[in-house]
């Protein structure tokens, strides 16, 4: 084999350690898979209050402890502790970046009480970026690829390039930077920027700037020597408008040759049907009435009448404007007139942790909500659903359409992004179709789509071959992991 990469991995959020969505999952399985491959990959994030010691046998790093690191004009200590992820044969090392103050709270990103972002998260992730930095230069560990993931990581690429452009540990480092959401790009006041250490001529619009204020997003566009988005659709649509580039539609226009879309892919350990252990039956293509025991533990669960003829539509996401939430308000009511249920895993803004709610209390025997977090519950949804919902306004990959392919539960989606490269709608085309696909953002579209659903969903010989069908697609990361393999070592070609 050709010599192995080395390769710093950067993410906010890692399952199991801390999980807001997809991104914790991404950079779980992406790691481990690559490593599989034989090279030495290694983590590192944030030690939020989730990652607790003793749960993930999480020890110190002596020579890593109360490590000073500079914010602005004070020195915060940070210390560096580790552990491992232990799905594969070959582990995966992990760092967690430690600073009671800064990390140690209810949430990731938000204060739960205002549902607001914690006002000094400028100060959290300058914190971090500048961390890891020093991490790798205590350790002496010379990565050959720093692989950063959205904009929480984003500033270490502006500082290698710049502050540390003559550092010879990163002289031949190469660094490759995932988008997984444009619109969540860390913007803060112009004042912030002082913290970040970073040269003055980099607050422009060739650097940070946007707008008059400090983009930490934009920072990793701009110095990373790779983008990447989730999936190819997601790679144009970036460019296209302002409703996926955010305002920076521009700037992914103009770093275009730069960028390469690769899909996501699903970690098939975790959620497969055939082997999941959070859901009562488990079932292959082969035993789908299985399948049935799990939609009867769902109905249970949310206290919803069971009747294997009325077909169960799954929801389990972030409540968020992205997911496509208020084309469901629109059409609420003409949906509860729907010979269907609907039950909804969900949090996040409190318009939509409303809406449903209330519409479980209105429409007790179709409707059924569990507004929170619950990754057992998530698992029971993709498997006791018959059908799962993800009308998008944007998507950058998504892993649940993914999710609910290799569990028979067959999506209804908005063509967008990940959305749009995963799922092939049925009507069009009944003999490779896998879910059904609308086009336009628009609430009629919407139901039209789920009428067509309900009414295919009648048809049980159709029906069970598209599940089959779905079941059997491939959506494990190797193919991916591969593409990340390959663009590593193309850039570590280049001068
Ligand atoms: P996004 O990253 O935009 O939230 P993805 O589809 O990529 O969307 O990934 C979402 C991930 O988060 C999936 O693993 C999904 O099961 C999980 N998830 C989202 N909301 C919840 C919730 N309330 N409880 C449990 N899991 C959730
Ligand atoms: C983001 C996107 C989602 C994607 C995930 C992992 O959170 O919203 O579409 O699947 O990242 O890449």
């Amino acid at each position: 084999m050709a010599k192995p990469l080395s390769i710093l991995f950067v993410s906010s959020e890692v399952v199991p350690f801390a999980k807001t969505g997809g991104l914790a999952d991404v950079s779980a399985a992406l790691p481990q898979v690559i490593r599989e491959m034989g090279h030495d990959i290694r983590i590192i994030m944030p030690k939020f209050a989730a990652v607790s010691d003793r749960k993930f046998k999480i020890h110190d790093i002596k020579r890593l402890t109360d490590m000073p690191v500079k914010l602005g004009d004070r020195t915060i200590l940070g210390s560096v502790k580790s552990s491992f992820l232990t799905n594969i044969k070959t582990k995966v090392q992990v760092y967690f970046l430690s600073n009671e103050e800064l990390y140690c709270r209810s949430d990731l990103y938000v204060d739960p009480k205002t549902k607001e972002a914690w006002p000094d998260n400028d100060d959290r992730f300058i914190f971090f970026c500048r961390g890891v930095i020093r991490t790798m230069l205590l350790l002496g560990w010379k990565p050959d690829i720093i692989h950063l993931n959205d904009w929480q990581s984003a500033l270490i690429a502006a500082l290698i390039k710049t502050e540390y452009a003559d550092e010879p540990l990163f002289k031949n480092t190469r660094i490759v930077f995932t988008v997984h959401n444009a619109a969540y790009q860390g913007i803060f006041p112009a004042e912030s920027f002082e913290k970040t250490g970073l040269p003055a001529k980099t607050f422009k619009s060739e650097g940070l700037e946007f707008h008059g204020d400090m983009n930490l997003l934009k920072a990793g566009l701009m110095y990373a020597d790779q983008i990447t988005t989730v999936s190819p659709t997601y790679a144009k649509e970036i460019r296209g408008s302002k409703d996926y580039g955010y305002g920076l539609e521009g700037v992914f226009k103009k770093k275009a040759r730069k960028t390469v879309g690769l899909l996501n892919g699903m970690d098939n350990a975790v959620w497969s049907p055939e082997v999941d252990k959070l859901i009562p039956a488990t079932y292959s293509a082969d035993t789908l009435e299985k399948k049935q025991e799990n939609k009867k533990a769902l109905c249970e669960h949310f206290k919803l009448p069971y009747d294997p003829a009325v077909p169960v539509i799954g929801i389990v996401s972030r409540l968020a404007d992205q997911k496509g939430f208020d084309l469901i308000k629109e059409k609420l009511v003409d949906l509860m007139k729907l010979d269907l249920q609907i039950v909804v895993l969900g949090s996040g803004e409190k318009k939509y942790e409303d809406l449903f709610s209330k519409a479980a209390k209105k429409y007790k025997k179709k409707i059924g909500a569990h507004i929170g977090f619950d990754d057992e519950l998530a698992h029971l949804i993709e498997a006791g659903s018959d059908m799962f919902l993800m009308p998008s306004k944007y998507e950058p990959c998504g892993l649940n359409q993914m999710y609910s392919l290799r569990y028979g539960t067959l999506p209804i989606v908005r063509a967008t992004g990940g959305l749009a490269d995963t799922v092939e709608d049925l009507t069009a085309k009944p003999k490779s179709g896998t879910g059904f696909v609308f086009t336009d953002y628009k609430s009629k579209q919407m139901l039209d789509t789920i009428k067509r659903a309900v009414e295919a969903f009648k048809d049980e010989k159709t029906w069970q071959a598209a599940m089959k069908r779905a079941m059997k697609k491939d959506f494990s990361w190797d193919a991916s992991a591969k593409k990340y393999i390959e663009l590593y070592k193309k850039l570590l070609k280049k001068k």
